[in-house]
């Protein structure tokens, strides 16, 4: 393999020939579009600091569902704002809760459309922390029981598939067990197994108001030094029952979703967040960079590294631009 037998810019010559020996695939159905569901009316609307996306009200849910699923996406993940917020985050498990309301809705207008719905508690929670807090801590055993009875009230709406991200040691096996005691055997898990206390999560708790009140989420998200967890952590999810993994945020982890998907042969998927998302936008609303382009890109960057799934905010119109 020596210059000058060998030419490399050969495969490179033409859009024909680099479209036909390119490694990486893009497809719709491997995104996913997270989608903000908000109780209150008068909190519906465009986000700041996540230009293109908004909440939406339960009624209006249905209408990006539908433009999602005729783009063909993988499906959608369901985030839900609540009115009410407290100390044991029962907006999350109650059976007329806004996710619980949106789930319905979308299975009796989009049968055909995957359904996973965010199982957390910190939307619902009045510290804005993903677990029961005790003198200032976040009691993971106390958490577990609230958790998986999210998961289950989720599945009982009609969601196909249940994805935690509270990162409470144990809660893929509490949910699985609690599902399968109430008939949910058929509900998937998509744990958030890896998980980051990531700065990139900026913008998305303006959006869901789900920001701590007090401290940090680092007692029981990842620290973002460490790669060999990652594996313990995904390992551990799936011995417990979970039929997904993720790794959240994307690009900054790709090395992450590789060590991940080579150590474990489960579906894994790769959450491109919201500040990934808004650096994007912020820079090509000023005219740096090419947004389509870079997009592109950077989709194509964490199929690369790994992810079979990617959740993203561009899901739909990236699915739309595949497709036309
Ligand atoms: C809830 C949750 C968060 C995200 C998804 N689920 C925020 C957080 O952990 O603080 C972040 C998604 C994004 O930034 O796009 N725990």
């Amino acid at each position: 393999m020596q210059f000058p037998t060998t030419r490399t810019r050969r495969l490179r010559l033409s859009p024909a020939i680099r479209r036909v020996v390119g490694e990486t695939d893009l497809t719709p159905r491997r995104f996913i579009q997270p989608v903000f569901v908000v109780e209150n009316p008068a909190a519906a609307g465009p986000l700041d600091a996540m230009p293109g996306q908004r909440r939406w009200t339960v009624d209006e849910l249905v209408e990006p569902c539908r433009r999602a699923a005729d783009a063909g996406v993988g499906g959608v993940l369901l985030f839900g704002i609540p009115n009410r917020k407290d100390a044991m985050a029962s907006a999350a498990y109650a059976a007329d809760g806004v996710v619980q309301r949106a789930v319905a809705i979308i299975k009796r207008e989009l049968p055909d459309l995957l359904l996973i719905t965010d199982v957390c508690l910190c939307a619902y929670m009045d510290h804005g922390h993903c677990g029961v807090l005790r003198d200032g801590n976040v009691d993971n055993d106390a958490s577990l029981e609230l958790l998986a009875r999210t998961a289950v009230s989720h599945a009982r709406a009609g969601a196909d598939i249940a994805a935690p991200s509270d990162m409470m040691d144990g809660r893929v096996a509490a949910i699985r067990a609690a599902l399968d005691r109430d008939g949910f055997t058929h509900t998937a898990i998509l744990s958030y197994a890896v998980k980051y206390a990531s700065a990139f999560y900026g913008p998305f708790r303006e959006a869901a108001e789900s920001a701590p009140q007090s401290g940090d989420r680092k007692g029981y998200q990842m620290d973002p030094a460490n790669a060999r967890e990652a594996v313990k952590l995904a390992r551990m999810a799936e011995q417990e029952g979970a039929d997904m993994l993720m790794v959240k945020p994307a690009l900054p982890y790709l090395d992450v979703i590789r060590r991940v998907r080579d150590a474990t042969t489960l579906p894994l998927a790769a959450y491109h967040v919201s500040g990934e998302y808004a650096m994007i936008e912020a820079a090509a609303a000023n005219g740096w960079i090419d947004r389509d382009r870079v997009i592109h890109e950077s989709l194509t960057a964490i199929r690369r590294a790994g992810a079979d799934i990617i959740i993203t905010y561009y899901a739909t119109e990236a699915a739309e631009r595949l497709i036309s």
